[in-house]
């Protein structure tokens, strides 16, 4: 029988395995090991950042970006990552510019840019994208968000900022509000926050609520979870509270999006009026339009631009992983 030693070595092996050469596609292929080795690269990542700055173990591997819908965050921040890593980018921010606007396939698009990259970031509108990409590819593709499906490298920064925050995540009661129905962050982030013991707060009007089958995911892994539309009702208990925003590009009937919009305002005086804890985190993917109001933000429980800053360290831990570069 292996000393428990060598079984653990042997398992942070599979794990290290695991990554490398893989497609980031959905959260749902991780596992608390995996998010645990995440969490330890990333933590290395930070020490990397915050002391020397920069290291060079991408160096001489290029990173290739093609979005097909606008970003800053997702976009800015894994150039910034392989950046830092001492690697080099390739990056379409316009597909206008490029052969897609001559009508070129999905397919062709990116068998032609795995010619001159060594690691993919795909953003596109359509569910399923990021998956069709990759079967035609043999780097790995990291998806920068499949229209209303998933964006796996934002929730993954999300459960870090969690971890980061608390340290820990077990135990947290957790408020999501706005958006449920559209918003690929969070049918992302349930799908992490599942292997924790955490309880779930939704809350949206009642035509954005979190899709039926995310939300029987989420019992089959006998989680707590409760729905409402009253985001005062729950904002005492909450320990996390992440606000989306109404996804406008997702809508087909404007008047729908009327609806929604403006639903629901944090401000420093909701927070008073009902009694927030003191020690609670307000996060955001961003961008905002105004479900947190400004003067939210030089409060200390604001943590949108500490998860940003996350963002960036998380996607050097992703590079670095399915690169096989994290322990060099
Ligand atoms: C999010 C997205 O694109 O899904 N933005 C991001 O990547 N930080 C959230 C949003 O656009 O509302």
């Amino acid at each position: 029988m292996s000393s428990p030693k060598r079984q653990k070595t042997q398992e942070s092996k599979e794990t290290t395995d695991w990554f490398q050469g893989r497609h980031i596609i959905s959260v749902k292929d991780f596992d608390p090991a995996k998010l645990a080795r995440l969490f330890s690269v990333c933590t290395k990542m930070k020490n990397i950042v915050n002391g020397e700055g920069s290291c060079d173990i991408l160096k001489g591997k290029i990173l290739c970006t093609l979005f097909y819908e606008p970003s800053t965050r997702t976009h800015m921040s894994f150039q910034a990552a392989m950046y830092k890593l001492g690697g080099q980018v390739l990056a379409m921010s316009d597909v206008k510019n490029s052969s897609v606007a001559k009508g070129e396939t999905l397919a062709d698009t990116v068998r032609s840019l795995e010619c001159y990259s060594d690691v993919m970031v795909m953003r596109h509108p359509q569910i399923g994208s990021a998956k069709k990409a990759a079967s035609f590819l043999k780097i790995p593709l990291i998806n920068g968000g499949d229209g209303a499906g998933e964006h796996p490298s934002q929730a993954l920064l999300d459960a870090y900022t969690i971890y980061d925050e608390f340290g820990k995540i077990d135990g947290l009661t957790i408020t999501i509000v706005g958006d449920l129905k559209y918003g690929r962050t969070v049918h992302s982030l349930v799908q992490i926050l599942k292997h924790y013991k955490v309880k779930l707060n939704f809350v949206s009007p009642d035509f954005l609520k979190m899709p039926e089958d995310i939300q029987n995911d989420l019992k089959n892994a006998k989680l707590q979870q409760t729905n409402t539309t009253d985001l005062s009702s729950v904002i005492k208990e909450t320990d996390v509270l992440y606000v989306t925003r109404v996804q406008k590009e997702r809508f087909e009937d404007e008047n729908e999006y009327k609806k929604a919009a403006g639903s629901y305002v944090v401000s420093v005086d909701f927070l008073e009026k009902n009694n927030a804890k003191k020690d609670m985190i307000i996060m955001h993917p961003l961008p905002r339009v105004d479900e947190i109001s400004t003067d939210v933000d030089d409060d200390p429980r604001a943590a949108y631009f500490r998860e940003m800053r996350n963002g960036m360290i998380t996607r050097m831990a992703l590079l670095a992983l399915v690169l096989g570069r994290a322990d060099a």
